[in-house]
């Protein structure tokens, strides 16, 4: 894995040894504005929030009692055991873990599942948090391949790389669906079989679903369904209100476990021995969840509207004017833009950065390996952001 340690939630990138970071940090003292094609953060992307209803949510007279609870507070799960309800599947409450993130929760299942050096087996290209996570908890991490298929214009698990990946000290499979920051949901045939594997080696399977709720609207609605409730192996599935709410200030994440009788017992006992130790999830945050759940169809929406909106300026652009293309998604709050070059994605962002003052990722941030650059944009930005943006990457990549 690539061992650059960045990514987007970070709140600072100056200790970041690389060469774009080191350039958006000069330009920036320069007092240069900066068009961030990569913006992330959901509260930096001018949506409109309902401010007065999370007040009220977030300051209800029950914070003022400390109720401990290792599973996290009872209502709160309750309410997020509505939201799988929307999917047709009903979770158990008790089978389900609050955290103050879902890097929190990744963290919890790296020590209930692993022994310092023991392995867990990771999506490429993903998530660069992964490394750092990992690193943290004494945890090594071997990736298996995303394979592009340009034909179908669709990511598949390389399932056969995926069976190779597993070493002898491996005690997990992290799928992520859809992925960041290729779109592209897990398939039911290949959880079938990857959870076969996991049967056949005695290992878990651990599902980010965050951006679960944005399935692009071309995409078959039945490959956009949530795992939880699975049952062949211990499955654990996370998610949490930092994009389902587009709050991640809000630092509420959650773990549901799903699996065999015999072997889940153990594992919710151990889990809540964990969550019991930190107790990490603040009143308020709890609080504040059944209302915000219940109205996250709002903020969902906007963000819906503007995904779909930024993709289709990016779509008509004229990209192959610009030797560019657009890879085909599925969801996902991320677009990839492959670029006919013979510079690097990196090379390409440096660029792109000090003539045009445009912010994007290069594909290696994400691990991707292409026989063409590519780079990595948010599609939550404002839409003139985005559209100014748009043209001044393109004018970039005409000229050079
Ligand atoms: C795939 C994926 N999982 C987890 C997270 C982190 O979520 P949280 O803010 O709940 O820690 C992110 C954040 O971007 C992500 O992209």
């Amino acid at each position: 894995m690539n061992s650059i340690k960045m990514f987007s939630k970070r709140s600072s990138w100056k200790s970041d040894p690389n060469r774009l970071m080191a350039q958006l940090e000069r330009l920036r003292s320069d007092g240069m504005e900066i068009i961030h094609l990569i913006e992330t953060n959901p509260t930096r992307c001018g949506l409109i929030y309902d401010t007065e209803g999370i007040c009220r949510a977030v300051s209800k007279n029950n914070i003022l009692q400390y109720r401990p609870n290792p599973k996290g507070d009872p209502e709160c799960r309750r309410a997020v055991q509505s939201y799988y309800e929307t999917f047709g599947k009903h979770v158990s409450a008790d089978q389900m873990f609050l955290t103050s993130s879902t890097s929190e929760a990744y963290s919890f299942l790296f020590k209930l599942l692993c022994d310092p050096g023991d392995q867990i087996l990771v999506p490429k290209p993903s998530y660069p948090l992964f490394d750092v996570l990992a690193t943290l908890d004494d945890v090594t991490l071997a990736s298996y391949p995303l394979v592009y298929c340009q034909k179908d214009a669709e990511w598949r698990i390389d399932l056969e790389a995926l069976y190779d990946a597993i070493g002898h000290r491996c005690k997990g499979i992290v799928i992520v669906s859809p992925n960041n920051p290729t779109g592209s949901y897990v398939k039911a045939e290949e959880i079938e079989r990857i959870e076969a594997y996991c049967e056949r080696f005695g290992l878990c399977l651990i599902i980010d679903e965050v951006f679960l709720d944005f399935d692009a609207v071309d995409c078959d609605p039945s490959s956009s369904m949530t795992c939880v409730g699975r049952s062949r192996v211990p499955t654990f599935v996370l998610s949490g209100l930092s994009k389902i709410c587009a709050l991640p200030q809000m630092k509420l994440g959650w773990i549901v476990t799903s699996g065999p009788d015999g072997l889940m017992q153990e594992m919710n006992d151990r889990l809540e021995w964990i969550s019991d130790a930190y107790l990490s999830v603040s009143a308020s945050a709890q609080a504040a969840a059944p209302w915000l759940l219940s109205e996250r169809g709002g903020i969902q929406d906007q963000l819906k509207a503007r995904i779909e909106r930024n993709h289709r300026a990016l779509s008509q652009s004229g990209l192959t004017d610009s030797k560019a293309f657009l890879y085909g998604r599925e969801g996902g709050w991320y677009a990839l833009l492959g670029v006919h070059s013979s510079t690097s994605d990196e090379a390409i962002c440096c660029r792109l950065l000090e003539e045009q003052h445009v912010m994007v990722h290069p594909g290696y941030f994400y691990d991707i390996e292409a026989p063409d650059p590519v780079l990595v944009i948010s599609l939550i930005c404002a839409a003139d952001q985005f559209d100014e943006g748009i043209q001044r990457m393109l004018r970039c990549l005409r000229s050079g």
